[in-house]
């Protein structure tokens, strides 16, 4: 299975922003991460549409946003006009999640479901099949730069086989400490897209930093 890399810009820096998108697309990153933040959802607070729209215009490639937000509902239009590819709601923020992943579809997009690190995986029994893909928060939502929780990997294990046993094909996302260390692992279990901020994004070298997380 091809091994997708999706830089996430929250560890940019965002008075460089181009340069730093830039590098992302020299890079053979597949996908570019979009962390944003309601401040209610999550005790922090990112960016919102005029950062995303101006990134769409600098970038090919496929943009993967992660809202850690109340309420995805009343946006999910606006994400589909400003070209979002992948949108991931949380499975925790989503009182009627099978209309919400028919509304994000009937936008255009790729439909995608994030678990908290407290979150289990068989609460996803009845929704797998409707989904693109399956996000595992690997930290607690909020920040870059925190420590991988090492119960993810059990949880991406579980994540692939209850797709097998629903003959279903989500992309198992990790998100949340990806380093080098734990990315062969991860991949080895069933994860098709890993997300990482600080480790590309303070890496003296960005661009070779995205090829040694592909492990290909
Ligand atoms: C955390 C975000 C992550 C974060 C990843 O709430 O969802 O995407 O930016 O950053 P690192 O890789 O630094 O943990
Ligand atoms: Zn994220």
């Amino acid at each position: 299975m091809k091994h997708i890399i999706s830089p996430s810009i929250l560890a940019a820096d965002f008075a460089n922003l181009g340069a730093e998108i830039e590098k992302i697309n020299a890079s053979q990153a597949e996908w570019i991460h979009l962390d944003i933040m309601d401040g209610v959802f999550v005790p922090n607070i990112s960016f919102g549409f005029p950062v995303i729209r101006h990134i769409r215009k600098y970038t090919e490639k496929i943009l993967d946003a992660h809202l850690m937000i109340v309420n995805p509902d009343n946006y999910i239009e606006q994400f589909g006009d400003a070209g979002i590819g992948y949108l991931t709601v949380h499975y925790e923020a989503c009182t009627h999640l099978h209309r919400t992943l028919q509304k994000i579809h009937s936008c255009g997009m790729k439909a995608g479901v994030a678990i908290n690190p407290h979150t289990p995986v068989n609460l996803l029994s009845e929704i797998i099949q409707d989904a693109d893909l399956i996000l595992i928060m690997s930290v607690n939502p909020g920040f870059s730069g925190q420590k991988f929780i090492s119960n993810t990997y059990g949880k991406v294990a579980q994540t692939k086989e209850l797709l097998r046993q629903k003959n279903a094909n989500a992309i198992i996302e990790v998100d949340g400490g990806i380093d080098l260390t734990n990315a062969p692992r991860l991949y080895e279990l069933g994860a098709g897209a890993l997300v990482a901020g600080n480790t590309i994004f303070m890496s003296n070298d960005p661009i070779n930093t995205i090829y040694q997380l592909k492990c290909e």
